[in-house]
């Protein structure tokens, strides 16, 4: 089944780009129908542009670190709007707040720059090297109530390396999370994952 996604990020948006470039490979039958920032000069939006998808600033006031009241209530509006029926969350630096995942059961991705349930939070790759963990990665999950907490679809391993940074490492980490991205939502549109209480299963 085509995917209607739409994206949620704060940053860069590499890994929006390359669910685009999946797409635009005929990869993975999706189509991103709204690009949504809570950062007004986010270089995700610039993306956006560059392919021809509808992207949009919402204001997230008060609140600094949760989606939630008006603004959640504007983006489930917006993505309604636009036809969604997935929400994926690229490098989008909030907690969504229940009302979303309600709105879209079971349609909410993430991705995590650790192998959850290690290292939930942020920087997570700079946890794994201060640790003095052999290995990082990255993982794709459905989303709960929780922080980086909800079913796990995808997870990529990556080799810490003895003189790593946290920068050579993210990098290094980024160049995984755009294969597993694509791969989760590939499962996803082919309707291969069933969730069976934490797990999910792959058909
Ligand atoms: C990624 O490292 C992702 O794992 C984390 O935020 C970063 C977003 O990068 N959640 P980008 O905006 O997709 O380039």
């Amino acid at each position: 089944m085509k995917l209607k996604l739409a994206i949620l990020g704060s940053g860069s948006g590499s890994n929006m780009q390359s669910i685009v470039d999946a797409i635009e490979a005929h990869t993975l039958d999706a189509e991103i129908v709204c690009v949504l920032t809570d950062v007004p000069d986010a270089k995700i939006l610039e993306r956006a542009a560059r392919h021809h998808l509808p992207g949009r600033y919402v204001s997230c006031a008060p609140f600094r670190t949760k989606l939630d009241g008006a603004a959640q209530e504007e983006t489930i509006r917006l993505m309604r709007e636009a036809g969604a029926d997935t929400v994926v969350l690229a490098g989008f630096m909030r907690i969504v707040k229940p009302a979303l995942l309600a709105a879209f059961p079971n349609r909410v991705l993430n991705i995590h720059p650790a192998l959850l349930p290690a290292f939930p939070g942020l920087c997570s790759w700079k946890q794994a090297l201060d640790y003095g963990c052999r290995v990082a990665g990255c993982t794709v999950h459905f989303v709960d109530a929780g922080t980086d907490s909800g079913p796990i679809i995808v997870q990529k391993a990556v080799p810490i390396e003895p003189n790593d940074t946290p920068e050579t490492l993210h990098a290094r980490i980024q160049v995984q999370e755009h294969i597993a991205y694509p791969e989760a939502l590939r499962l996803l549109s082919e309707g291969r994952l069933h969730i069976q209480g934490r797990r999910v299963i792959i058909r």
